[in-house]
């Protein structure tokens, strides 16, 4: 049986589209494999949004080099974001004689024709479908796991955040069918899946593009009514479009996670609007208010940029006080990456590397002590834990997450997983919690 095995970056949209990946190749016949030198195919699901990223496709591709002379008739495929860039794919397709097919983020339902070209011709094949308004819904794949997945509401984004490569590598924004995506949530619940996670660029302008009049909160009190589904997570939320409808929902559907992942990328309103943000920091602050206000130890991350174009140390400062006003549970910090391209790639007041990297390490010893200060709060308390895994290091450590989306070890039985347990939380790290099972 011919196996294959796909290496897969980025974010959540690419692990789902990896997913979409694996369920058509298992329909034709092959079988997943971990194991490189035991794959007859290889495929890079690749991402854009930071040179680091990039950096991390061009490495471990190099180091294909080798077993592609050892083993001719592996076949190697690159996908994802970086391949919707015309200038990325010229350059890999130049530099790296070894690849077979390549493909993009808009035609993975064609991969099966794909590779029959491949076979017939043995010859590279590059099929890139520039963005339409369609939504191929071909391709009804399960999640990876029995008891959690990912589900697309919608697709790309229009928002042009000027420091973004984002939609120009998945296009402009469209939202799937509510139909559509509450009968697949249906056929999940019915395969047992207890948690779903809803994946947009931004999920708060879902439904824009729809014929009918229905909202990201009409979409949640839909799914809050679906038997079997427990929790309901989504990412990515925008500020500027964060509704007061949606903080009530909060208040009013029980499966709604208690968290909030509310992106601000900055503290400065020069640098925010410097972003194309279209939200001040006051209005930031009011928005975290109002969902406070509905649910005061409600979980909060965020995303950060430091070292954006023209930032100063005060616009930076900004950003820090901020955070500390705010009290975020945790945030995903990123140094500025210049992306060919966008519109920040064109400012001429760049912020050197070592004055960024001097601002990343500031913004974390700001934030990791307030992280550690929420998550000890939660000592002594029992949290609803759903079983996720088993430890790499221990067999009987189990691991999993609170409802608010915080990561719990304990100690228990692997056939615990997929279950939701009573936990008692007796120590707290700024990461992740300890404790044990009631
Ligand atoms: N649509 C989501 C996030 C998409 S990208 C949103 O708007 O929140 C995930 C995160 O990567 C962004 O929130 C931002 O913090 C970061 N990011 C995007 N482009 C970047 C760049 N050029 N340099 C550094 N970080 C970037
Ligand atoms: Fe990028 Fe902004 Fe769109 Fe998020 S909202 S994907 S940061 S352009
Ligand atoms: Fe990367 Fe594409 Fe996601 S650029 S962050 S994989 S949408």
């Amino acid at each position: 049986m011919n196996k294959f095995l796909i290496n897969t970056f980025g974010c959540q949209m690419n692990e789902r589209d990896s997913e979409k990946i694996a369920w058509i190749l298992e329909n034709m016949g092959y079988s997943a494999t971990e194991d490189k030198e035991e794959a007859d195919l290889i495929i890079f699901n690749t991402c854009a949004v930071r040179k680091s990223a990039e950096d991390r496709v061009f490495g471990q591709l190099g180091e294909l080099k080798e077993l592609k002379r050892r083993k001719p008739d592996t076949i190697i495929a690159l996908c994802g974001c970086m391949m919707q860039r015309e200038d990325i794919r010229t350059f890999f397709l130049s530099k790296h004689r070894h690849i077979d097919i390549v493909f993009g983020t808009n035609n993975i339902h064609k991969l099966p024709q794909l590779l029959n070209r491949f076979h017939e011709t043995g010859k590279t094949v590059v099929d890139i479908v520039e963005d339409t308004r369609e939504i191929e819904e071909s391709v009804d794949a399960l999640s990876k796991y029995s008891y959690k997945s990912y589900v697309n509401i919608m697709y790309g984004c229009d928002n042009y955040c000027t420091y973004c490569i984002v939609p120009y590598t998945r296009g402009r924004e469209k939202s799937r069918d509510p139909e559509l995506i509450l009968s697949e949530i249906e056929g999940l619940a019915k395969n047992g899946t207890k948690e779903i996670t809803l994946l947009g660029q931004n999920v708060n302008s879902y439904g824009k593009t729809l014929e009918r009049t229905y909202s990201f909160t009409d979409l949640l009190k839909d799914i809050d009514k679906v038997d079997g589904i427990e929790r309901v997570r989504f990412m990515t939320s925008h500020p500027k479009d964060f509704s007061p409808e949606l903080a009530e929902a909060y208040g009013s559907l029980k499966k709604l996670s208690p968290h909030l992942h509310l992106p601000v990328q900055s503290g400065s309103n020069r640098v925010l609007r410097a972003m194309n943000r279209n939200y001040t920091r006051e209005d930031y602050i009011k928005k975290i208010e109002m969902v406070r206000s509905i649910i005061p130890d409600i979980a909060l991350t965020t995303d950060l940029i430091v070292g954006f174009p023209g930032e100063t140390d005060e616009e930076f400062m900004d950003t820090v006080k901020l955070c500390q006003e705010i009290k975020f549970d945790s945030a995903y910090t990123f140094l500025y990456s210049v992306r060919e391209g966008t519109s920040a790639a064109r400012m001429t007041e760049q912020v050197p590397d070592e004055i960024k990297h001097q601002r990343f390490q500031k913004l974390l010893d700001a934030m990791h002590p307030i992280g550690l200060e929420l998550n000890q709060k939660l000592i002594g308390t029992v949290q609803k834990v759903l079983v996720e895994e088993v430890s790499k290091n221990d067999p009987f450590m189990l691991s999993g997450r609170t409802e608010s989306a915080k990561l719990v070890h304990f100690k228990g039985h692997e056939r615990l997983i997929g279950n939701i347990v009573n936990v008692e939380i007796e120590n707290a790290k700024t990461f992740t919690l300890e404790g044990s099972l009631i």
